[in-house]
């Protein structure tokens, strides 16, 4: 009896495509304590494409989530308050005794503050990146979920300054790498097997591996006529395989942009896990606005040349293989043809992305629960 009493109930949230990747991994860790915790994953249904959602539930291995939210899309008021106003009635019911959310979309903040109002511990992995660009939605998400987050687990040492100078006291911090570079670890080699190179009629290091869909690269006409130009002229010289998100194709679709496409673009729907490491791993280069993307090719040894102004994850520049080159696709075409002309950056690894963060949170926050509630 006892030992059913002492049992502790956390909740994982999962919304959109970056978060299942990082999930996947603490899930796998909290199996280990399955005497001590149940973990349960709730998925807000942020995102809902079989392409941006139940194929990565499988090539992860992650079972079918406890609890499906089905929000869908909407504007970020519509969204966010959606998914508080169904998570609350899951917490309500299920009374867990932490809450874990990952990365910075919408059903990150949605569900931590609709926690921390509920007096239920909450805990941020992958807290503390700053971009210091407010324009994101991320940046806002990150900030708030930070403030009212009750541990907080840090992939590079930026975090722990940024954490810092935002007033969190230090015991709630713990600097322990990278979740989503623990996937990457784990799955790379059943990823090899994927056969994503032959389905795309590529060969290993000689084609270049495009995502773009930051609202600020693709909401506007003259913006993605900018990034149509940049493709056609660099498949002068490689194969681009581009793997469209929703939002960019219904832009590409609504500014009429895709007879301009040159025929040497191979365009895709969004790809699974599996076959997109594959991709990634043997890509010359990548070219891209995703968050993850510069972390995974940082670890890859690969060329990458991000999009935008700003990046929260300033360790892939530093030590990595990323390059910024602002939001200016002028500047990334010539950036991309001195990569391909072979003026590459030699990378390193950062700190602690070994593939064991998630070992690492489960055991603190296994310590610690035994003092939450008790
Ligand atoms: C969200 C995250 C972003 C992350 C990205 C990864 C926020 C604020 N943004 O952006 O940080 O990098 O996910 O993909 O949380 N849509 C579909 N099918 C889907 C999901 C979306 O067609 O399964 C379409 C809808 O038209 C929707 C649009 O894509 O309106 C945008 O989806 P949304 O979840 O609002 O934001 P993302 O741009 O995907």
């Amino acid at each position: 009896m006892h030992h059913l009493t002492s049992m502790k109930k956390i909740i994982s949230v999962v919304g959109a495509r970056p978060n299942f990747m990082k999930v996947a991994p603490l899930h796998r860790a909290f199996l280990k304590y399955n005497d001590k915790v149940q973990h349960l994953i709730c998925h807000t249904g942020q995102h809902y494409d079989e392409n941006m959602s139940k194929i990565f539930f499988d090539d992860l291995e992650l079972p079918k989530p406890d609890f499906y939210l089905g929000v869908g899309s909407g504007s970020h008021a519509e969204q966010t308050g959606r998914i508080m106003i169904e998570f609350e009635k899951i917490l309500l019911k299920e009374k867990p005794d932490l809450v874990i959310v990952v990365g910075d979309v919408n059903s990150t903040v949605a569900c931590t503050l609709t926690a921390a109002k509920l007096h239920i511990k909450t805990t941020h992995v992958e807290a503390g990146l700053r971009s210091f660009d407010r324009k994101m939605p991320e940046e806002l998400n990150r900030l708030l979920t930070d403030q009212i987050s009750d541990f907080l687990f840090v992939t590079e040492k930026s975090g722990l300054e940024n954490l810092k100078k935002d007033g969190i006291p230090e015991n709630k911090v713990f600097f322990v790498g990278n979740v989503m570079i623990d996937s990457l670890v784990y799955f790379l080699k059943k990823a090899e097997s994927s056969g994503s190179l032959e389905k795309y009629a590529v060969k290993p290091s000689n084609y270049v591996l495009v995502t773009l869909h930051r609202p600020s690269n693709v909401d506007s006409k003259e913006q993605l006529d900018k990034i149509v130009n940049m493709l056609n002229s660099i498949a002068q010289k490689r194969k681009i395989i581009f793997p469209v998100h929703p939002r960019t194709n219904s832009n590409i679709e609504g500014f009429s942009l895709f007879d301009k496409i040159d025929s040497n673009v191979i365009l895709s729907d969004p790809i699974g896990y599996l076959d997109f490491l594959n991709l990634l791993r043997n890509a010359e280069l990548v070219i891209t606005d995703s968050g993850g993307i510069q972390e995974e090719t940082t670890y890859l040894g690969v060329q990458c040349i991000t999009v935008r102004r700003s990046t929260e994850r300033p360790i892939t520049v530093e030590i990595g293989t990323n390059h910024l080159v602002g939001d200016d696709f002028k500047q990334a075409e010539k950036t991309a043809e001195n990569i391909l002309n072979g003026s590459i950056k030699r990378g390193s690894i950062p700190d602690l992305w070994d593939g064991k963060a998630a070992e690492r949170i489960s055991e603190i926050i296994i310590s610690k629960l035994s003092n939450i509630n008790s």
